[in-house]
């Protein structure tokens, strides 16, 4: 069983480690999306409310030694807006009578991410300083090994935050209860990243629909020619394999009938939706590139979307930082917010695509803060970071 914050009573005025993902997306030192920061909140208050002196930690992105483009400072002076004691130290330099601290990035120290065991051990008691409690709630970071998500976790008491306890309560009826009618929405560039999530879910869904970049991988496994559309070329048989175990399973494999065609990738550039029947004859012959579904498949989506009772959705159907390529991802989204039932969305993508359409997080059954860790949950791979959770 998980061990949650309900074991414990109170920190007793001590300093607690919590082990947060606030690797959120930033850009000229603005966040971008700050779902991950206002979903730590939960936890960082109980901790204080439970007399714990919070010292608060993270990584963000993947810097090679110390990188101030990747600094947690934007993150910290968010947090301080919330928390007015907040003190900004690099890992070794908290001070006991600190009450509330943020670390700068862990990643800075390449000890938090070697493969040498020993030596992510030493980081990680560097990192607890004096704290004599460890609360690990970085869902988005729990299929890592790292120092303060592996290690930290084994070297004193530790147990999950609230982040991490909803994120297994949801991503549980996912894999074991799903009420169906169940259907997945996969999009994003890759097909290789979702093979293992296809893998998994298939045999558990009614319906697999198949957008952004990687529909294009399926379209052309069908015999399509998609110009000049991302393409993965050493997944085209994979692609012809789930196609087929689909049909044997009774999946409904539901693939784009029309696409938003670009004359290039820019937010301007010339545009036609094509109906994938017609992709021969068009502009998908030359140069042109599928960078949204089209309108009829939205529809399509939408409407499988809102008669189903439970959805996961992964991945943008298209590239919808460009307003003008947007209306696929627009549309499963908001399809999403009006069906009846449990909507999940999945990924770091999906989750900043749905606030930068303005839709409000509960519009939807839960907006999950891991891309990868769920998309592992969900393949049923072992996760270290909950290991020294579980009892
Ligand atoms: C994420 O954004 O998926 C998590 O923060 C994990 O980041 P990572 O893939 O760099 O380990």
């Amino acid at each position: 069983m998980l061990r949650t914050l309900d074991s414990v009573e109170s920190f007793g005025g001590e300093q607690v480690v919590i082990r947060c993902d606030l690797n959120v997306p930033i850009s000229d030192g603005q966040i971008k999306d700050a779902g991950r920061i206002h979903a730590a909140y939960e936890t960082i208050d109980e901790v204080l409310a439970k007399n714990g002196r919070p010292v608060i930690c993270s990584h963000l992105g993947r810097p090679e030694g110390v990188d101030q483009a990747l600094s947690l400072r934007p993150v910290f002076d968010y947090l301080s807006d919330k928390y007015s004691d907040l003190k900004f130290r690099n890992p070794a330099d908290v001070r006991t009578e600190d009450s509330v601290v943020l670390l700068e990035n862990l990643r800075f120290d390449s000890r938090e991410t070697t493969k040498d065991a020993a030596e992510r051990e030493v980081f990680a008691r560097q990192v607890l300083g004096n704290a004599k409690h460890v609360v690990i709630d970085g869902f988005g970071v729990v299929h890592r090994k790292q120092a303060s998500v592996y290690e930290m976790a084994q070297i004193c008491p530790s147990v999950a935050g609230r982040t991490i306890e909803k994120e297994l309560s949801v991503l549980e009826r996912l894999s074991q209860s799903p009420t169906r009618p169940y259907t997945l929405v996969l999009g994003g560039s890759k097909v290789s990243d979702k093979l293992g999530v296809i893998d998994a879910l298939l045999p558990k869904i009614d319906k697999l629909l198949i957008g952004g970049g990687m529909m294009f991988t399926f379209l052309k496994a069908m015999g399509y020619d998609v110009g000049s559309s991302l393409l993965e070329n050493d997944q085209l048989d994979t692609a012809r394999g789930y196609i087929e175990r689909a049909t044997e399973l009774g999946v409904e494999l539901v693939l784009p009938i029309d696409v938003t065609v670009a004359a290039s990738f820019a937010a301007d550039a010339e545009l036609e939706n094509v109906d994938t029947e017609s992709f021969n004859q068009t502009r998908f012959g030359d140069s042109g590139m599928g960078l949204d579904i089209g309108p009829k498949s939205a529809a399509l989506f939408a409407e499988a979307i809102i008669g189903s009772s439970t959805v996961f959705w992964n991945g943008p159907m298209g590239v919808f930082e460009f307003d003008r390529f947007a209306q696929g991802t627009k549309t499963v989204a908001e399809a999403l917010t009006r069906m009846d039932g449990l909507s999940v969305v999945g990924g770091g993508d999906s989750a900043a695509a749905v606030r930068h359409f303005g839709f409000a997080d509960n519009s939807f059954g839960h907006i999950s803060t891991g891309g990868g860790a769920s998309l592992e949950y969900l393949e049923g791979k072992p996760l270290p970071g909950l290991e020294a959770l579980i009892d």
